[in-house]
């Protein structure tokens, strides 16, 4: 708290900030914020890229931009998803999701793969209005000036409708049980290889100013409040499984009966216990962010979406399933994930054009796929850790390499060390030791 308040002391407030160049920016914050002015010019200047050209494209995706903000950008291999084989990139600062997104890849190489299926592609956008006269009057206005909202919004539709998408549903929705005198047209959007959260914010600006026009005109006093898309989207939804036969033994191409029992008791677990659900899909998310950051798509809006599908009915649970049935053990996510393969980042990030790449160009539905697949995947991992041999043996091996390479240890040390903490605790200093001892003569 006192450390707040000598903060709000030190510092100044402002004005004009967004107007100055990047280097006065630099400079205020610095001298402002800051207590050695120079090494922090120096962190921050050290971080421009040397190319002039690529280092204004990164200014200028955001505002008030001082520097660039490094993440790992890594790629998962081996992952066969519909038979095609991909190497997933992925945008992400946590040690050992992307080592165990590449394990579960390899684990389900042998075993038929990842399987994929879109059950929709429905983006929703809303236009939310206040209206307290009789229903039946503005339910007829809705319904005679249906058209007008298609012809009024012909210049924003013209090339989504040419390529295959377009408005799909314009329904007026009475929510005033939830609150008096709330209403709102409920709209459907088919967006196609685009994210299009543009596309359906200037449709519903759009059909908010007909709605408005077209009541003045029949007398009825309502009043628009806002327009736009919704990050919910309950119908855009992919699914992502696996499955392979379970056997008494150890197989390559099945899992134990042991282990498949306690993975389905971990998934029931987790729908029954928000705690651990909790946890559980953000084990998800570890996958599917990465991705999505990774493919230059906005992982914020994912996030949201997700979670409140997680809560659909009625309370937060897994997002993933499994079963036991007729000797086969099956686990599979639904998920809704709204993403673009076209417009925003995808053709303005040289990392993002990258990652498209090495994903062989996906639409956006194969990006759906990918995208689930990881998340599919990076809950396998941690499950199968945490129901066998605990979570923290794989991430003190992450660590001791981390460790390793603070420390300067050569691959052969590396190797040695690996082998000789496989049975010992890893902590700074027994790695210290560790290397001082084998570095002895
Ligand atoms: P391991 O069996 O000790 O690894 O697993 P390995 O050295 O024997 O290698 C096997 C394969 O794993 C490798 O094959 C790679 O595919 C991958 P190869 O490349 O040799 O042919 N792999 C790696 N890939 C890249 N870099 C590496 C690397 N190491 C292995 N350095 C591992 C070690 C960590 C993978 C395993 O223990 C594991 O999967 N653990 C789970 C870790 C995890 O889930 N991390 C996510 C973050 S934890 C979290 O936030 C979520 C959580 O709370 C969610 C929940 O509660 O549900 C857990």
């Amino acid at each position: 708290m006192d450390l707040c308040i000598f903060n709000r002391t030190m510092q100044k407030t402002v004005e004009g900030f967004s107007k100055l160049s990047k280097e006065e920016k630099i400079h205020w914050i610095a001298h402002n914020c800051t207590s050695n002015p120079e090494s922090t010019k120096k962190t921050l200047e050290q971080y421009w890229n040397n190319n002039k050209t690529l280092q204004k494209v990164h200014d200028e995706f955001i505002e008030n931009t001082l520097t660039n903000y490094y993440l790992p950008f890594a790629v998962a291999p081996n992952f066969l998803i519909n038979e095609k084989l991909y190497t997933i990139p992925m945008a992400i600062e946590e040690s050992s999701v992307v080592a165990a997104a590449s394990k579960a890849a390899k684990f389900w190489l042998n075993r038929g793969g990842f399987k994929t299926t879109i059950l929709g592609t429905e983006k929703v956008g809303q236009v939310h209005f206040m209206y307290h006269g009789e229903k039946q009057p503005l339910e007829t206005l809705i319904e005679d000036i249906l058209p007008i909202f298609y012809t009024a919004t012909e210049t924003i539709t013209l090339n989504m409708k040419r390529r295959g998408g377009g408005i799909k549903d314009i329904v007026l929705r009475d929510k005033t049980k939830a609150l008096g005198g709330y209403y709102q047209l409920h709209c459907t959007f088919e967006t196609l290889d685009a994210m299009g959260a543009n596309f359906i914010n200037s449709c519903l600006e759009q059909f908010a100013k007909t709605l408005k026009e077209e009541a003045v005109k029949k007398g009825i006093d309502l009043e628009v409040i806002m327009s736009i898309l919704s990050n919910y989207v309950p119908n855009c939804v992919v699914r992502a499984e696996v499955s392979c036969p379970v056997s008494e033994g150890k197989s390559e191409e099945t899992v134990s009966r042991n282990f498949a029992q306690r993975f389905v008791q971990a998934i029931l677990i987790a729908k029954s216990e928000p705690f651990r659900a909790v946890t559980h899909n953000k084990g998800i998310m570890n996958g599917i962010d990465a991705v999505v950051l990774a493919t230059g798509n906005d992982f914020r809006a994912v996030e949201a979406g997700v979670h409140a599908y997680a809560a659909k009915d009625g309370s937060y649970s897994s997002l993933t399933h499994a079963e036991i049935n007729d000797g086969v053990f099956r686990f599979w996510m639904d998920v809704p994930l709204a993403l673009g393969t076209v417009g925003g980042l995808t053709s303005l990030h040289p990392l993002v054009k990258l990652a498209l790449e090495i994903l062989q160009n996906p639409t956006a539905k194969d990006l759906m796929k990918i995208v689930a697949v990881a998340g599919l995947a990076q809950n396998f991992a941690a499950l199968r850790s945490l129901v066998t041999t605990g979570i923290q043996k794989g991430h003190m091996k992450m660590h001791l390499l981390n460790m390793l390479n603070q420390m300067g240890a050569s691959n052969e040390e590396k190797k040695q060390l690996v082998e000789y903490f496989k049975e010992r605790t890893v902590s700074n200093a027994s790695v210290k030791e560790g290397l001082e001892r084998l570095r002895k003569p």
